[in-house]
């Protein structure tokens, strides 16, 4: 059986095949109404979720299937001390796939040893979140028409925010890809991530504080959020969480073919008075992220 527990899961073959399915579904939604008839998918966050939860339980809907499952932890037996490899083999049970989040880092690798139905991995701690990963690639190639050949700006946390991991992995594997990490000090990019991925394979990066000076080359910005709940205190929270800000007169000094994409939710990095700009895709990313997971579901479910 398989999972997608890891972006790296997926060969490069297995990622545009989802997003051609995923551009199909677009095209002719109504082919794939009954697809899943009969089937259920249990979500089961035991962290906070809108558009990964919602939008799962959309793309089960869209596709004929039924959906059920819990949206935080409080509500489920794990309150009650349950493990994670108990819950699981107990949704086994009554689900023909589960999308999971959880807090720690590796909980999905634990699923998968009791799990007698795919699981998917819908967020750990702050490791990977691959499905947010095939949102942001399919997005990227309906807006920019490729995946290869591309200066990639991420910035914000890039140190928690797990996103940022998965796609950097991810677009690593494609041809001429620059990135720019753009952080604070405190907040870089792991050290794992850049000997294992960016060292290994020779992608060419660059690591600065200033995004204004960078803009100007960048083909795609993904913004991110700073990650409040994994950080050890406030203090340093409070410091951090307005390193940037991205505001029109920044965007000014963008390409005009240059897509700025967010994960959500955002707090105050963009400006709410960027959102009406032609380069602003994080909303049409959001929906993006229904459509590649019904891709998604219907390939783990071999349909
Ligand atoms: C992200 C997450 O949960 O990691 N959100 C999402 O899934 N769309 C990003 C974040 O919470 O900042």
């Amino acid at each position: 059986m398989k999972h997608l527990i890891d972006i790296a899961d997926l060969s490069v073959a297995e990622i545009d095949q989802l997003i051609a399915t995923a551009d199909d579904i677009i095209a002719a939604p109504e082919k794939y109404a009954d697809k899943c008839r009969r089937k259920k998918l249990a979500t089961l966050f035991f962290e906070p979720s809108t558009r990964t939860r919602l939008s799962f339980e959309a793309a089960m809907m869209e596709l004929g299937g039924n959906v059920l499952g819990f949206s935080e932890a409080n509500s489920s037996s794990a309150a009650k001390g349950e493990s994670v490899a108990d819950t699981i083999q107990t949704v086994c049970c009554y689900a023909d796939i589960i999308a999971m989040r959880h807090p720690k880092e590796g909980a999905p690798y634990v699923a998968i040893q009791r799990a007698s139905a795919p699981i998917i991995n819908a967020g750990d701690g702050g490791h990977n979140h691959p499905t947010q990963t095939l949102t942001d690639l399919l997005t990227i190639h309906r807006e920019m028409g490729r995946l290869e050949n591309l200066t990639i700006g991420m910035c914000g946390d890039l140190k928690f925010g797990r996103t940022v991991h998965s796609l950097l992995i991810a677009m690593s594997r494609y041809t001429g890809i620059k990135f720019v990490l753009i952080s604070p000090e405190e907040l870089r990019i792991p050290e794992y991530l850049k000997e294992e991925v960016l060292l290994k394979k020779d992608v060419p990066y660059e690591e600065t504080t200033d995004l204004e000076s960078v803009m100007p080359e960048l083909d795609i910005l993904y913004m991110t959020r700073v990650q409040r709940e994994r950080f050890f205190n406030e203090a340093d929270y409070i410091r951090l969480k307005d390193s940037y800000i991205l505001t029109p007169e920044k965007l000014s000094l963008a390409k005009p073919s240059m897509r700025v994409l967010h994960p959500l939710p955002r707090v105050n990095e963009i400006s709410v008075a960027v959102d009406n700009d032609p380069r602003a895709a994080y909303f049409r990313q959001a929906l993006n992220g229904k459509y590649i997971r019904m891709a998604l579901i219907l390939s783990l479910l071999g349909l």
